[in-house]
């Protein structure tokens, strides 16, 4: 089998509409993977129903594959973290939605964060402000090589004697008793109380759906039995957080604890590399600026416009609904994601956002001094959406707008997308280059 790969790759801080992309793309591909993070993203797509109505799906570890009929398997790869209440929640409204949830696949290597995880994201990461969702310590887990993977729980519920009681896993689920002082100890204390709904979680998980093993992509593995006779397995990596939150490319220290580039994708998906060829890099970006959470914001807007991006845009978080940060197109960070991450297609979207309703005149920053300071920025005219449904529509600012990008970035911006429904993705060329 030889692997054709298409990754998706948010470009600023995060919550650009990677799921909806992920989501419009799907139907082209076999799989789709999620390669890195865990509860911490929140993908926003929609879901139409049998009867035409319209549901809207906020997915974390579930790649937004699943919003597809067309594909066989989506896989949440061993370089996720999950929590399995969260998903064991997440993957039950899938299922009320009548989504195909037996094509999810779980890897045994993937990571489980545990309650004690979450406590001390919440004690020790107020600084970076993280989602507190535990992601920072269990990845620290992993490489500390004291993490609990889904593989450990499955051997320990094989057994007859422990197979539905959580108090043996419950010691062994407490990596901070030899580590921590007392102090620190009762700080992180997780009753036998908290811990049973996340030890049914992972048994409900197990039953529920495929855990994959070891040998997924091999020749005995799960993939060649679905994907029986195929030679080119054409697979879509969904990226999670973005180029600006990446662990070592990123505004560190304020940045997740997972690699988010699409460069992590083959490993965090587990995919033999010699069989892999890379076909498309798709970097997702605003027409302006979010952030969740602290670190530097180069553009950042302050004040009463801000508040009117935001609720424009329903800039709140997905996952914990902390209002986001506002700011401007950036465009020396946007060059920086392109180049980092070779993107060979770029889709910019909430467009609609930016209408005169909302803004007086549209800022990008096209210059700053070492210190990250905006030095230059170029200014356009509120854009105007209505009646744009495809590339010939595009006129005005808006036109104005892409021409400048395309030409600043040396790139053409191949997707816009002009409001929160998949109609409203509109393939774009503006300038001939
Ligand atoms: P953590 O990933 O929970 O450790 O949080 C680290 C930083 O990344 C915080 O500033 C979070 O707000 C931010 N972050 C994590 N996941 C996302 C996401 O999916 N969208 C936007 N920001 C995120």
């Amino acid at each position: 089998m030889n692997y054709r790969l298409t990754t998706v790759a948010g470009g600023q801080f995060g919550d650009e509409g990677k799921g909806k992309v992920t989501q419009n793309l799907a139907s082209q591909f076999d799989i789709v993977a999620r390669f890195g993070g865990g509860p911490n993203a929140g993908h926003t797509a929609y879901h139409e129903d049998r009867g035409k109505k319209l549901h809207k799906v906020v997915t974390h570890v579930v790649p937004s594959g699943i919003l597809s009929r067309n594909v066989l398997i989506n896989f949440i790869g061993p370089g996720c973290v999950i929590d399995p209440v969260l998903l064991q929640k997440e993957i039950q409204g899938l299922m009320e939605l009548g989504l195909p949830y037996h094509t999810i696949y779980l890897s045994e290597l993937t990571p489980l964060i545990t309650p004690w995880d979450c406590k001390l994201d919440a004690m020790m990461n107020g600084a970076i402000d993280t989602t507190r969702r535990g992601i920072g310590p269990t990845y620290a887990h992993k490489r500390h090589r004291r993490a609990l993977r889904v593989g450990d729980f499955i051997e320990y519920v094989k057994s007859p004697k422990t197979s539905q009681s959580w108090d043996l896993f419950y010691q062994e689920s407490n990596r901070y008793k030899d580590v921590y002082d007392t102090k620190a100890e009762e700080r992180l204390f997780v009753s036998i109380e908290e811990f049973e709904p996340w030890f049914k979680a992972l048994v409900w998980l197990t039953k529920n759906i495929n855990i994959a093993k070891k040998n997924f992509f091999l020749r005995d593995g799960d993939v060649h039995k679905v994907l029986e006779g195929k030679k080119d397995v054409r697979i879509l990596a969904e990226g999670a957080q973005a180029v600006m939150l990446d662990n070592t490319f990123g505004t560190y220290p304020f940045v997740t604890s997972s690699d988010c580039m699409p460069s992590a994708a083959i490993g965090g998906i587990g995919l033999p590399p010699g069989l892999t060829t890379q076909e498309e890099v798709v970097l997702v970006f605003k027409a302006y600026s979010t952030r969740v959470g602290n670190g530097p914001f180069d553009t950042e807007i302050e004040g009463d416009l801000a508040e009117k991006i935001r609720q424009a845009g329903g800039e709140y978080g997905s996952t914990t609904k902390r209002p986001r940060r506002i700011g401007w197109l950036d465009l020396p960070d946007l060059k920086y994601a392109i180049e980092l991450t070779g993107a060979t297609k770029l889709y910019m979207t909430k467009v609609d956002v930016l209408s005169a309703k909302v803004v007086s005149e549209v800022l990008v920053c096209v210059r700053k001094d070492s210190d990250g300071k905006p030095t230059e920025w170029k200014t356009f005219k509120p854009f105007d959406v209505k009646g744009v449904k495809k590339d010939t529509d595009i006129n005005g600012s808006l036109f104005q707008f892409i021409s400048f990008l395309e030409e600043s970035l040396g790139q053409h911006v191949d997707v816009i997308s002009v409001g929160p429904l998949m109609d409203d993705l509109v393939e774009t060329r503006v300038t001939v280059m």
